[in-house]
């Protein structure tokens, strides 16, 4: 299921704009009398109408205190307090009204979140991550991505794939010397892991462990972890390390963490240079 809150407006053009030019919301869907905008996992509809609705609130949350901050400085003109942590709910927020007088919250959330991004989302923002924060990867949320690699596709549902999660500083350190600079993001996360399949399970271990590696990072960044594939490991080396059977294949040793901040976003191309229609 999905969800759309409506709100009647008098003012459907002006809010509109507000909301698209301030907080980087999107037409999602055009029903003339009626827009909804969308950002994040948000669906936001306003309709046109002889009276405005102005009860409730409206909250964006950001990941950290710091977006937070830099939203405040962006509605300082409209913002009715300071960010604040809020203990009683473990928040750091600001209020601010819209110009029908809507209440807006700006928020961030001081604790783990369930996953709350969209698919696209998911594809369009993963990143590799190499710095991370000093922050524990417990393990419930370890067995949440987990759970969900359960579902990646493997040759003749061999279900050939396994993961080694390693957590021992001195493996750890092992792990990242192996390629210099390349694996050396290994050593700034707090844990390691191998995405293997087995090779008593399946006759394509290299298929069926590549994409199991790429489901547990995408699952990973759906519960707010960074990963970094780490290639041409030196195979040998890490199966000594991690006792790896020696027929099975080891597609990534990646970092596994809380990102700390991110400074460079690869561009990428537009489709038209990587597709080829035929004829
Ligand atoms: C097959 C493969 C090998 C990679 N090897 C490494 C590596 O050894 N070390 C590293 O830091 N990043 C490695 N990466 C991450 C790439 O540098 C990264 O995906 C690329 O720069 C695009 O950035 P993004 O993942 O943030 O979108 C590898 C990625 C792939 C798919």
């Amino acid at each position: 299921m999905s969800g759309i809150i409506f709100n009647k407006t008098k003012k459907l053009s002006e809010i509109v704009t507000f909301y698209k030019e301030k907080l980087n919301m999107e037409i999602w869907d055009d029903q003339t009398k009626c827009k909804i905008l969308s950002k994040g996992n948000l669906l936001l509809g306003f309709c046109e109408s002889d009276f405005s609705e102005t009860e409730g609130m409206i909250t964006f949350f950001y990941e950290d205190k710091q977006m937070v901050d830099k939203m405040y400085k962006n509605f300082k003109d409209i913002a009715t307090c300071k960010p604040r942590e809020n203990e009683e709910f473990n928040i750091y927020q600001f209020f601010a009204k819209d110009p029908e007088g809507r209440n807006l919250e700006f928020q961030a959330f001081l604790y783990d979140l369930a996953p709350y991004k969209r698919g696209d989302e998911i594809l369009r923002k993963r990143r590799s991550y190499r710095r991370f924060k000093k922050k524990e990867v417990k393990d419930t949320v370890l067995k949440k991505i987990l759970k969900d690699c359960r579902y990646s596709p493997t040759s003749m549902n061999s279900e050939s794939y396994y993961f080694v999660i390693v957590k021992n500083r001195k493996k750890i350190e092992k792990l990242a010397a192996i390629r210099g600079n390349s694996s050396k993001p290994i050593k700034e996360a707090p844990v390691a892991v191998a995405v293997c399949a087995s090779g008593e399970k399946t006759k394509r271990p290299k298929q069926d462990g590549d994409i199991a590696a790429y489901h547990f990072m995408l699952s990973a960044f759906n519960y707010g972890l960074g990963t970094c594939w780490i290639a041409d490991m030196n195979r040998k080396k890490v199966k000594k390390i991690l006792d790896i059977p020696e027929n099975d294949f080891v597609a990534t040793v990646t970092p596994l963490g809380y990102p700390d901040k991110y400074k460079n976003k690869p561009d990428r191309r537009k489709i038209e240079e990587f597709f080829i229609v035929q004829k």
